[in-house]
């Protein structure tokens, strides 16, 4: 990460508040899919709307602990964490057509190494743990409630023209004005276990929030185990459309107050990982560097090139154009008069995250581009909606047996490797371009082809 969005991260930490200094940022982490599948609500089925998922990349539609461990890498830079972080996909909607555009996002994951006055010590989450904060079906607000403090929203205006605004401050729905360099759809999560269950019928009632606060504080006697505090920013660049009034913004889940956020984790630390930055990491301020168990695992370039090796739901979120209405049964509802019903809906199937490839055909990997030339000089062509299956296919018709994609929609053909190019991969993670056609799947990266083959 650059230094200059590290800093950003530590300026944004003191916004919230930070009660016990110790706590780190998996900031500006990817989502590795954007699609219709909840394996904490709805296992083994289609969920009821689009989330944005960040993390490891055997994500699917049911959490498995020890397959999820198998992941070949995560979108979280510090790569034995191969837990899965969701919330719901924010969308803009058009004033005039109502048409529907998923806002980029991304998140900043937040460690927090928080307990109350009591000292209890702090574990990290246990194996098979999944746990959701918030309540997609809430539209008001109980000022009261631990559970609905810990959803808020901020809006980013790093000129500092509105720090003592009122209609600017953090809240808990969204606001009736745009933000300057993006908004934050937060969530806090629960951080006090019943030390039994690693879930429950509601997927919270296992977990409690601390006595005192909703973000730190003692464990109550029916939840006596500290776990380390979990905190997701939803980056949203709202900033980059245009706000014309409530409906501006909407949920996946239709909502368009923004009480109705809320997000999920499961748990897939490898090992004693997270324990033992815990244990060692008592001077951690937001940077994982200053954190020795951490750092020696961080690895940009892997959470770059990391892809979903799993399923999706066959359906457009809205990233290739908008949409008429939200996936599944979604209709726009702000709390107000009876709730919208849906007809004639049918459920979508699972398809592989990756197009397959042409029978025959298989992957070598990630190579280099010749050094005095193109590896590849037989047949070429662009196409916005490439894919490594795409160029196979298309080299396969002018007789060739080997295809190379790179820059996202480029496609070469020929019989051999040519310009000083071989067929020997180097290092996976040099690959980082999405494909043109499918934004699960890499085709190539900077003088990188993804490699394959027909035998
Ligand atoms: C990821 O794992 C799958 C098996 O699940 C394997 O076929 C594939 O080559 C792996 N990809 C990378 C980039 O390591
Ligand atoms: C608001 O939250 C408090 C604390 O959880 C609860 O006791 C109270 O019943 C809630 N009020 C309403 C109207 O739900």
């Amino acid at each position: 990460m650059a230094f200059s969005a590290l800093s950003k991260l530590v300026l944004l930490a003191s916004v919230l508040g930070v009660a016990n200094a110790q706590y780190w940022i998996f900031g500006g982490s990817r989502p590795i899919v954007t699609t219709r599948l909840d394996p904490v609500i709805s296992p083994g089925s289609v969920s009821s709307h689009v989330h944005s998922v960040v993390g490891a990349s055997r994500f699917k539609d049911v959490y498995d602990p020890a397959d999820l461990l198998q992941s070949n890498c995560t979108t979280i830079p510090v790569q034995p964490d191969k837990s899965n972080y969701w919330a719901p996909q924010l969308y803009h909607q058009d004033q005039k057509t109502g048409a529907l555009t998923p806002i980029p996002t991304t998140f900043n994951i937040y460690y927090l190494m928080r307990n109350g006055p009591s000292q209890q010590p702090i574990k990290a989450f246990p194996d098979g743990l999944r746990m959701i904060a918030g309540d997609t079906n809430r539209r008001s607000y109980n000022s009261s409630s631990h559970a609905d403090q810990a959803i808020t929203f901020v809006c980013q205006d790093f000129s500092g023209a509105h720090d003592n605004d009122p209609d600017w401050a953090e809240r808990p729905n969204f606001f009736d004005h745009n933000c300057p360099d993006g908004m934050r759809a937060q969530v806090f999560f629960p951080s006090c276990w019943d030390g039994v269950n690693l879930d429950s019928a509601d997927h919270k009632s296992h977990m409690s929030y601390p006595i005192q606060n909703f973000n730190g504080g003692d464990c109550p006697d029916t939840h006596p185990v500290q776990l380390i505090s979990l905190f997701y920013e939803m980056m949203t660049t709202v900033d980059k459309f245009d706000f014309w009034g409530p409906g501006t913004w909407v949920l996946a889940n239709g909502d368009t107050t923004g009480y109705g956020h809320h997000a999920d984790f499961q748990n897939g630390w490898e090992g004693d990982l997270l324990q033992d930055a815990i244990d060692q990491c008592t001077d951690v301020v937001a940077n994982v560097m200053d954190c020795p168990p951490l750092a020696a695992n961080f690895n940009q370039a892997s959470a770059d090139a990391c892809v979903l090796e799993t399923q999706v739901v066959a359906e457009d979120t809205g990233f290739s154009s908008p949409l008429k209405v939200l996936p599944g049964c979604n209709p726009l509802w702000d709390g107000t008069g009876p709730r919208p019903t849906c007809s004639g809906l049918s459920t979508p199937p699972l398809v592989p995250a990756q197009t397959p490839l042409p029978t025959g055909w298989t992957e070598v990997g990630c190579i280099a581009e010749g050094t005095n030339g193109r590896a590849l000089t037989g047949a070429s062509t662009t196409s916005p909606t490439m894919t490594r299956a795409a160029c196979a296919s298309f080299c396969a018709s002018k007789g060739f047996a080997l295809a190379g994609v790179e820059f996202s929609d480029e496609c070469y053909c020929d019989n051999q490797m040519r310009n000083g190019a071989s067929k020997s991969t180097v290092t996976w993670n040099e690959c980082t371009n999405r494909c043109a056609g499918n934004s699960n799947e890499i085709c190539g990266g900077p003088m990188r082809l993804t490699l394959l083959t027909v035998n």
